[in-house]
């Protein structure tokens, strides 16, 4: 994770950016400490790189990278003005020992590939390019499983779907156990039946839930870091087994941000 010291909304790369409205950056510092602490209070163990003046959005980690089974598939990013971020956290990776492969295209991390269990979901439509998604799969020989994001709002696949782990005990939900939260409307009609035949128990969040960021969230295959305001999903969450833990990340949604853009996962 990166502290947020010189988080801000300077320039406009997605519908929710206004340079208009200021950030309360101590109210934004204040959010980000409470989702470190919520992870170290249920047993994670939270890393963090130093935080770069001129690098606004460098505090959404998940952007920098996506890591499984310890290798590193770094980001290059669509907008000018994030690139210089891939290599504040490639640095990072290097000197805690990891390799770090640079794709050859438009890739913005976690923030559209997303590791599912078997497969690796991966967004295209505003940000990473498909031939990305052919590179990840190349590099990590899983299943890569293109989709089609169709809603600027919802510009990354981590704003419109997470993967909640495997399910116990109930049989064949779909692929083997495994299952996500999504918002169905963010993606293509393809894509859409394509998620539907891969997750037929997946959890259906509203527009309202996906709107508050509900499904930028982080789920451990227990505890579901989530926002507050996303009451239905954290009721249907709760119903299923999962428990929900809320933190508010508010203020970074006038950045498109939430608190899995916050977080890169280190598999
Ligand atoms: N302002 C950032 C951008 O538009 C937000 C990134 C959010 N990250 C994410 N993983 N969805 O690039």
């Amino acid at each position: 994770m990166c502290e947020p010291r010189y988080f801000d909304v300077r320039y406009a790369i997605n519908p929710w950016m206004d340079t208009e409205t200021p950030v309360d950056l101590p109210l934004a510092r204040e959010q980000w400490q409470s989702l470190v602490q919520a992870y170290r209070d249920h047993g994670h163990t939270v890393e963090l790189v130093a935080p770069v003046a001129g690098l606004p959005d460098m505090v959404f980690a998940a952007n920098a990278a996506v890591v499984m089974d310890g290798r590193v598939f770094g980001s290059s990013f669509h907008a000018p003005e994030r690139r210089l971020e891939s290599v504040e956290y490639e640095t990072w990776f290097k000197t805690a020992g990891y390799e770090v492969h640079r794709p050859g295209s438009v890739c913005e991390g976690e923030g559209d590939l997303v590791p599912a269990g078997r497969f690796l979901l991966a967004g295209t439509g505003f940000r990473t390019q498909p031939a990305a998604h052919r590179e990840a799969q190349e590099f990590f020989g899983r299943p890569t499983i293109s989709l089609q994001l169709v809603d600027p709002r919802f510009y990354h696949l981590d704003t419109a779907l997470f993967y909640l782990g495997e399910e116990g005990g109930e049989g064949d939900g779909g692929a083997g156990g495994e299952n996500i939260a999504y918002y169905p409307a963010a993606f293509s009609p393809g894509s859409r039946e394509v998620l539907r035949r891969l997750y037929p128990r997946a959890v259906v969040a509203t527009e309202a839930d996906a709107l508050t960021f509900g499904l930028n969230s982080v789920s451990d295959g227990r505890h579901v870091f989530i926002d507050p305001q996303a009451r239905d999903l954290i009721g249907q969450l709760a119903d299923r087994g999962y428990v929900p833990v809320p933190v508010d990340l508010s203020e970074f949604r006038k950045s498109g941000g939430g608190i899995k853009c916050c977080t890169q996962e280190i598999r």
